[in-house]
């Protein structure tokens, strides 16, 4: 397979990594808010302020997929995990599995020694479930509105 690198979202790369979003059908609520919240990234207003930190992947210099991380606003233990997108000729090649692996990997230098939990809202599937994600749903609340996804959670432990 290529070599695929894994980087920060920058300035100069918005509009080809909204195009990612664009070409997977994301209905237009979800385009406004992925544009806001790329663009809180790139040039947040509060000094040192970040909420969704956005990385890309890149093969021969293209983006071929796009995820988000966040911090909670529930609690400075909790995590998000969102706007995973992947060009769809691109998809089933382990490339979200990469950028969920980078996304953790980030979470913890950010987050330091302590404990953290994790959180994503999406399908039930085996890529988050070996890692340790559960689903809490505790109801069973599937609804149209959800297109069958549900809150998948993950407890990580002091790094040893
Ligand atoms: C979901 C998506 C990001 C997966 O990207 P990918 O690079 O193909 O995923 P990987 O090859 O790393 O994934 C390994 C497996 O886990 C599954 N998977 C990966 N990310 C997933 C996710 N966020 N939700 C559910 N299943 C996922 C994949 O379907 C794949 O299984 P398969 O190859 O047997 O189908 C991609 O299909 C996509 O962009 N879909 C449209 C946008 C979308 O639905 N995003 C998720 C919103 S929650």
């Amino acid at each position: 397979m290529e070599t695929v690198e894994i980087v920060d979202l920058t300035p100069d790369r918005l509009e080809e990594a909204l195009a990612v979003f664009k070409v997977s059908d994301w209905d237009e609520d979800s385009l406004f808010y992925v544009k806001a919240e790329m663009q809180a990234f790139l040039n947040g207003d509060i000094n040192g302020y970040i909420r969704a930190h956005f990385i890309v992947a890149i093969v021969d210099n293209q983006i071929i997929g796009v995820a988000a991380w966040a911090p909670s606003m529930c609690s400075f233990w909790l995590y998000e995990l969102s706007w995973a997108t992947v060009l769809p000729k691109w998809r089933h090649r382990g490339i979200n599995s990469l950028m969920l692996t980078e996304r953790l990997r980030r979470i913890r230098d950010h987050h330091g020694s302590e404990a953290f939990s994790v959180m994503v809202c999406t399908w039930d599937n085996p890529m988050y479930f070996k890692i340790g994600f559960v689903p809490m749903e505790p109801r069973e609340r599937k609804s149209p509105d959800k297109k069958g996804k549900c809150l998948l959670v993950a407890q990580f432990g002091p790094a040893t």
